[in-house]
This record gives C-alpha cells, structure tokens and sequence, in this order.
C-alpha cells in the first residue's frame, strides 16, 4: 500500500492523492491576466495525476506583483480569465487552488532569468513598493520600501478579501494565502522587515495581528465548505531559529483557531543573510514538528521529487500532502511515474478512461 496514493479529505474537498502541486509563477501575464500559456502549464500538470494544483502567487493588488509579468485577481476581467482553467484543471480529476499574494517590499522585480533584482527607479515599468516598515531587503533587491498607514494596511487586508471572493466565483475550491518568502504577510510577522511601533509591531501578538486579522476577512468570504490554507515561513536559517520556530508554533495553533485548515510550511527568506540547508526534503522534520505542536494539517515542498522521499513523508507522519514543484516542470506526468515506481494497484490511481485502456491493459 502506498500512503502517498492514498486520497485526502480536506472539508468536503476529497484529493485522489497525497500530490500537490505548489505555487509557481510563470511570470508571463499581461497586466495581470492569464493566457494561453498559463493554461498550457497548468492544464497539463493537472492532467499529470496530482490531487491539488494550486496557481502561482496571484496578486491581491497592483502594487502588490513580484514582477509586471505577474498574474493579479485585483479585477473582474483577470478573475474571469482563470474560469476556463479552472474547468481544464477539474476535468482532469484535479482539485483547483490558488495562492493569492502580495510582494510587499520584494515587489517591483525583473523576471528571474532577467535579473532577479529590483526594476531601476529609471525604468517606467517599476513601481513604489508598501512594507510594514521602510527598509529595504537588501541584496538583490535594495530598493526602500514606503512604511504602510494603518489606512494601507486595512485597503490590502480588503484586497485578499476581495481577490477570495472573485477566486471562490472563479470556481477555485481551495485558496492558500501567501505569508511566505519575505513578502507582505511574511514581513509583518518578521522582526527583519517590521520595526513598527504600533499595533502592528513590536510584541508576538503585534506582529501576528496582519496575518491573523486578514485571515478572519478572508474567512468571512471564503467558503465554510472549502480548504482555507496559508503558505507560511516556520524559519529563516538566521541563528534565532529555536525561537523563531516556538513562535512560528503558535501563530499555526492560532490560524488553527481562526479558522485556518492546513498550512504549507516553508521557509521565512525575511534576509538575504540565512544560511538555508539545502538538501533533498530538508523541511520534512521541521513540517513534521509544526503538524505535531500545532495540531494541523501540512504540506510542505523543497526537494520531495524523489518518489521515494514523497512516499516516506507521508508514511512516517510528516507531511499529510506533499508538494512536488520542479519535478513536475520537467515532468507533468510526474504522479503516473511515481505511482509506477512505487508499485501502486492501478486501481488506486486515477487515470481517465480513454487513457487508462492503453496504459493499464498493455503496461
Ligand atoms: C518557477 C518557480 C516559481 C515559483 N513560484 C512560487 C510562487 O508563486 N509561490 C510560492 O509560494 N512559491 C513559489 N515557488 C516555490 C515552489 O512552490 C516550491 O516551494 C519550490 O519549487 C521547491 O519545491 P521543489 O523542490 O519541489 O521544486 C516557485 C518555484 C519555482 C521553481
């Protein structure tokens, strides 16, 4: 038997599998509105096997875009280009999800294979970026950040509402809200990007209080039926890790008691100084503690692409779903490869029929 194949009951949303397919932008839109590309990427992952499909960090806000090639939900005209991907990703047996998303003061930035570094302030195609407090990531990305009013801070709180609400129309059955990697929500939470004086930084409670208060808007508008996660740094490899990670436990227990039902554990990329462990699955054990302490459910991604390390996160207790990135950009059919190779029953995997005669009866 193999754990990774088995199904996932999230709310009423069921998962054929343990796979799930994490974020990752193609920074390829225009003004924000998905194309033919978007489709041809997401569409053919879907198809690949996975249980969860969740699109790229999806901007709540102009301003709020990792690059200009970005996708946005800030309109009705980007919410409605996503339906007929919504439609593709279900008809092939996958749950559609979506992280909405806003950069912060990572925003502003040249596409990855074109710098990865922030727009010069010469170039029109840049903008001013908002932050919980005005100072600058550094590195790569040194441009100074405007400090948000309390006015800022409640308009973006109502931009992931609204983003939710066009999502939940858009027919997306699961949403993850991006409080990771040094953008917005993560950089309140960080003592690296939030020297605030108000309600808003400063103590725990001050510096949970965007997450938190954004994640009850949220889930005000978000089905009661359908999976509410977020996407969350539990750590930054910086030399505070024991406590960032006890605090990091309890944000999770308290998303719990807002409502939250899973949360993807990543890492916090709050500096340009961490010192990350790269390796294959090296986030296993610290998802496995944050599902222990906090008592939820998790997934997490970084180097799970073997199918055997998949398989054994799942078996030993780590991780409920894991996420498997790159892999399936070399490979959308990644779930059918890996269920070979782990010796599933063909019953226990989903193929559609017109394929499922070749594959199975000729294998
Ligand atoms: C092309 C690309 C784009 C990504 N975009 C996002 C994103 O939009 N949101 C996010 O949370 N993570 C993003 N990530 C990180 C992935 O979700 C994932 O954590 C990472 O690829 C590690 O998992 P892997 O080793 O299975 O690839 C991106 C990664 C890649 C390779």
């Amino acid at each position: 038997m193999s754990a990774l194949f088995e199904p996932f009951k999230l709310k009423d949303v069921t998962l054929r599998n343990r796979i799930a397919i994490p974020p990752m932008c193609q920074y390829s839109a225009t003004e924000g509105v998905i194309n033919d590309w978007h489709h041809v990427h997401l569409a053919s992952m879907a198809r690949g096997g996975a249980g969860l499909l969740v699109v790229e960090a999806t901007a709540v806000a102009p301003e709020g875009r990792i690059t200009p090639g970005c996708t946005g939900i800030w309109n009705d005209e980007q919410a409605q280009a996503f339906v007929p991907v919504v439609k593709a990703i279900k008809a092939a047996g996958c749950v559609p999800g979506i992280q909405i998303a806003h950069a912060g003061r990572k925003a502003s930035a040249n596409r990855p294979w074109e710098g990865d570094d922030h727009i010069a302030a010469s170039d029109s195609r840049g903008w001013d970026t908002i932050a919980p407090s005005a100072i600058a990531f550094g590195s790569n990305l040194p441009k100074v950040p405007r400090a948000m009013t309390l006015d800022d801070i409640a308009r973006v709180r109502q931009n992931f509402v609204d983003a939710a609400r066009r999502a939940r129309d858009a027919g997306f059955e699961w949403i993850e809200l991006h409080f990771a990697h040094g953008y917005l929500g993560q950089s309140f939470f960080s003592e690296h990007s939030n020297q605030r004086t108000d309600e808003y930084g400063g103590s725990f409670d001050n510096r949970s209080r965007f997450l938190l208060e954004t994640l009850a808007a949220v889930r005000e508008v978000w089905p009661e039926n359908l999976p509410l996660t977020a996407r969350f740094g539990v750590i930054e490899y910086d030399g505070r890790d024991e406590q960032t990670l006890a605090e990091s436990i309890e944000l999770a227990r308290r998303f719990k008691a807002g409502g939250l039902d899973l949360l993807s554990v990543s890492v916090g990329f709050s500096t340009p100084d961490a010192n990350i462990p790269w390796g294959p699955a090296f986030m296993g054990p610290v998802a496995e503690r944050v599902r222990r302490e906090a008592d939820i459910p998790v997934t997490s991604a970084w180097g799970f692409g073997e199918p055997k390390l998949a398989e054994e996160a799942v078996k030993s207790g780590q991780l409920d779903l894991v996420s498997i990135g790159r892999a399936h950009l070399a490979d959308p059919h990644w779930a059918y490869f890996a269920a070979k190779e782990l010796g599933v029953e063909k019953s226990a995997w989903t193929l559609p029929a017109p394929y499922a005669h070749w594959l199975e009866r000729y294998r």
